[in-house]
């Protein structure tokens, strides 16, 4: 598959079938304007689509920055209505991105603010280097988070440490990050890529069809649905292949060749 050029993304996959994906505008520090969205929204179709895509890795470009939030330029420009249409953009991307049928593993390698943090929490696991600070600053705007912040901190996190963080609109650095269970792991900056290569290595060697369901499982577990997901899931897994290949290779004492039906 052909990838498009892109303005703002460095966006490129090895053989192993892992792709990075880098906000790569680093002057301002990746803030994420229309442009950047509009081919965020490309990139994860792409990967959607892509067979030779097993796992997404998204970071950002510099060595101070993940992501510094939404363009406070364009977000200055907004009224009720363009607010409530890009609110549910910004929404419905990253809810694409937590929905994404292959894991997306986020390296958080430095301010992961606002719309940054918002992306961060919609990856499915996140590595943090140790200069990394994540927070949603919006209520210093005047605002509130609108890519999803409002829901998923607390889900992350807790109601408590979520209405902290939100109200008082400072961030957390990356030691505080993980106790709270905001991230995965700390890496230094120069190890966090290859930590994330590592899990998206040891993942890889696992049914596709058995991740894509996984993540369908656990996205599930928020809503009252959850259990009746996961036995439907794990029933439809039952009938494929990679199972009967998963499951025989164990009894024939064999590595698994799975072919993701
Ligand atoms: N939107 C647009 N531009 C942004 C931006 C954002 N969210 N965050 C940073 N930038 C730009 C700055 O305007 C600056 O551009 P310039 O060089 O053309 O003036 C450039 O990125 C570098 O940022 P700067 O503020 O000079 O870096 P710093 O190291 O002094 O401070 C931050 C870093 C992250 C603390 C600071 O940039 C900041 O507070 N950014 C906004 C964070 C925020 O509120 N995000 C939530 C938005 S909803």
């Amino acid at each position: 598959m052909t990838f498009p050029e892109f303005k703002h993304l460095l966006f490129e996959t090895d053989a192993e079938g892992i792709a990075l994906l880098t906000i790569n505008r680093p002057d301002k520090l990746n803030a994420l304007n229309n442009k950047v969205l509009e081919e965020l929204d490309t990139a994860i179709s792409l990967t959607e689509k892509s067979d030779d895509i097993r796992v997404l890795i998204i970071t950002g470009a510099g060595e101070k920055a993940f992501v510094a939030g939404a363009d406070i330029k364009e977000l200055s420009s907004l009224n009720r209505e363009s607010g409530e249409k890009a609110s549910s953009a910004g929404q419905q991307i990253f809810n694409r991105i937590e929905q994404c049928s292959k894991p997306v593993i986020g390296v958080v390698n430095g301010y992961a603010l606002g719309g940054g943090a918002e992306l961060a929490m919609a990856c499915h696991i996140r590595i943090a280097t140790e200069v990394a600070q994540i927070g949603l600053p919006e209520v210093s705007l005047g605002l509130i988070p609108g890519y999803g912040g409002t829901q998923r901190l607390p889900r992350l996190v807790g109601k408590s440490k979520a209405m902290e963080m939100i109200l008082t609109g400072q961030p957390v650095a990356a030691d505080e990050a993980k106790t709270m269970g905001l991230v995965n792991d700390i890496k230094p900056a120069d190890k966090a890529l290859d930590h994330a290569k590592k899990l998206a290595t040891a993942m890889i060697k696992n049914g596709p069809l058995a991740l894509s369901h996984a993540i369908s499982a656990v996205n599930a577990s928020q809503s009252k649905h959850g259990f009746a997901r996961e036995a439907s899931l794990f029933g439809r897994l039952c009938e494929t292949e990679d199972f009967k290949e998963g499951t025989s290779a164990f009894l024939e004492k064999r590595k698994p060749a799975f072919k993701g039906h």
